[in-house]
């Protein structure tokens, strides 16, 4: 389950060339450490497997939104993928080129159409025909003409998590094959409104190559509708959702997903558009978190970690796997921790944290070598979908983030304190008796 960026010398794990110990010595436990290598290699990786489309990456802000680490990525030819005025803000004080933002999401409000208007996106993409008339109003108002896609629900299943799938009918995702035709026959009448592309996004992440290749059929084969109807189409946003390894069990290679669609697009010769997040982001980061307690209640193994669901909520969400191990190790480092795990010494352990809910656990009935209080273990892949999901539940303060870089490394988010937890509710009137 190690990468090249993450990787265990002598025994001990390294974030590049930094010791996984020196790191939480420095800067505390929970605490989020990203690799730059790591998020540069997994960036090059996808636009080489993809390279036949050129296709303008937008990353996914959702997976991942640190500024330091948007700024690399913008330096590296990015663009980005937002879904709230929150992120746009983020994005463009991250230097991001304003046209090279999509902006998408099922319920932008007003004043976040307003800002995507004034700040001139790219791309809008449109999730509904209500959406499309408040967006050309808006647009009409501000002296503006947006450039917008529109998000297809194709109706294709993408084998993953029920709760993150998201491109069948039954989603609140998209407009419905059938109404696209409709959507766009408005749009002719809303000059404030440029309509030349669509968006498809079918859920993350996509564990078989014949859902992502079903979606882009069903994409191309609307476009083909619309041409014919007299519509141009020169814009194709793929959406994201290409799987990152998490070390349960193997996905197909980013190349098998990119040989399922490349030829088609190519030939349809528009542009296309990208939106990954966790195949960037979810291996260029882990978790590190020290155990607090080791104890036994009925016939189950308890570590009670200082990492809990605040940092890292997937497993409590999806029941999401992210492969544990300890920071020193010894010798033994499997590359997975299924059930039939090789050997006899491991214990199953649940992994959980301090938070007073039963879901707060990091895994479950894991093959784990004993442990005991002050243990440092790591918690693979959360690079994506982990600090970005962070809450202050129990008001518990916010990790810290690390960069490392070789030898370098530099702290690019600080740990929240007790003041940060209640500093929006300070310097109120108290309400009159
Ligand atoms: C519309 C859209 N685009 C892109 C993404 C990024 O997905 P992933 O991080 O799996 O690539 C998501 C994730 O939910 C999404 O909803």
């Amino acid at each position: 389950m190690t990468t090249g960026c993450f990787e265990y010398q002598d025994g001990a794990l390294h974030c590049e060339q930094v010791p996984a110990e020196e790191l939480a010595a420095g800067h505390g436990t929970p605490l989020y450490v990203y690799s730059r290598q790591a998020l540069l290699s997994n960036l090059e990786a996808l636009r080489s497997a993809f390279a036949p489309l050129d296709p303008r990456i937008c990353f996914s802000l959702k997976s991942c939104q640190n500024l330091h680490l948007l700024r690399l990525l913008a330096g590296h030819g990015c663009g980005f993928d937002v879904v709230s005025g929150g992120e746009l803000q983020r994005a463009l004080e991250a230097g991001a080129d304003p046209r090279q933002i999509v902006f998408a999401g099922v319920g932008k409000t007003d004043h976040e159409i307003r800002a995507a208007l004034a700040a001139g996106v790219g791309l809008l993409n449109v999730e509904s025909l209500s959406e499309l008339e408040v967006l050309a109003g808006l647009a009409r108002e501000t002296g503006t003409q947006a450039h917008a896609a529109l998000r297809i629900n194709p109706d294709v299943d993408a084998h993953t998590h029920a709760y993150t799938t998201t491109g069948t009918r039954e989603n609140k995702f998209g407009v419905d094959m059938h109404h696209v035709r409709q959507v766009f026959a408005r749009a002719a009448e809303l000059p404030a409104v440029c309509l030349r592309g669509l968006h498809v996004h079918i859920g993350s992440p996509i564990t078989q190559v014949a859902s992502f290749r079903d979606a882009i059929a069903q994409v191309l084969a609307i476009r083909d509708t619309l041409q014919r109807d007299g519509f141009t189409i020169d814009t194709l946003d793929l959406g994201g959702g290409l799987p990152a390894q998490y070390g349960d069990h193997p996905h197909p290679p980013l190349q098998e997903f990119a040989d399922a669609v490349c030829g088609p697009l190519r030939e349809a010769g528009v542009e296309t558009v990208l939106e990954p997040g966790r195949v960037i982001a979810a291996t260029a980061g882990l978790l590190l978190t020290r155990v607090l307690h080791v104890k036994r209640n009925g016939s189950r193994v308890f570590v009670v970690t200082d990492a809990s669901m605040n940092e890292l909520l997937r497993p409590a969400l999806y029941q999401a796997y992210h492969f544990i191990w300890p920071v020193r190790a010894g010798k033994r480092v499997p590359q997975s921790q299924s059930a039939d795990q090789p050997w006899p010494d491991l214990v199953p352990t649940d992994v959980v944290g301090p938070i007073c809910e039963t879901t707060d656990f990091l895994a479950r009935g894991r093959p784990l070598p004993p442990l005991e209080r002050g243990d440092l273990l790591a918690v693979f892949a959360t690079g994506a979908y982990s600090m970005t999901m962070a809450s202050q539940y129990n008001s518990r303060p916010r990790a810290a983030e690390v960069l490392v870089a070789g030898r370098r490394q530099q702290r690019i988010r600080r740990r929240e304190t007790y003041d940060d937890l209640v500093a929006a509710e300070r310097d109120l009137p108290e309400m009159e008796p």
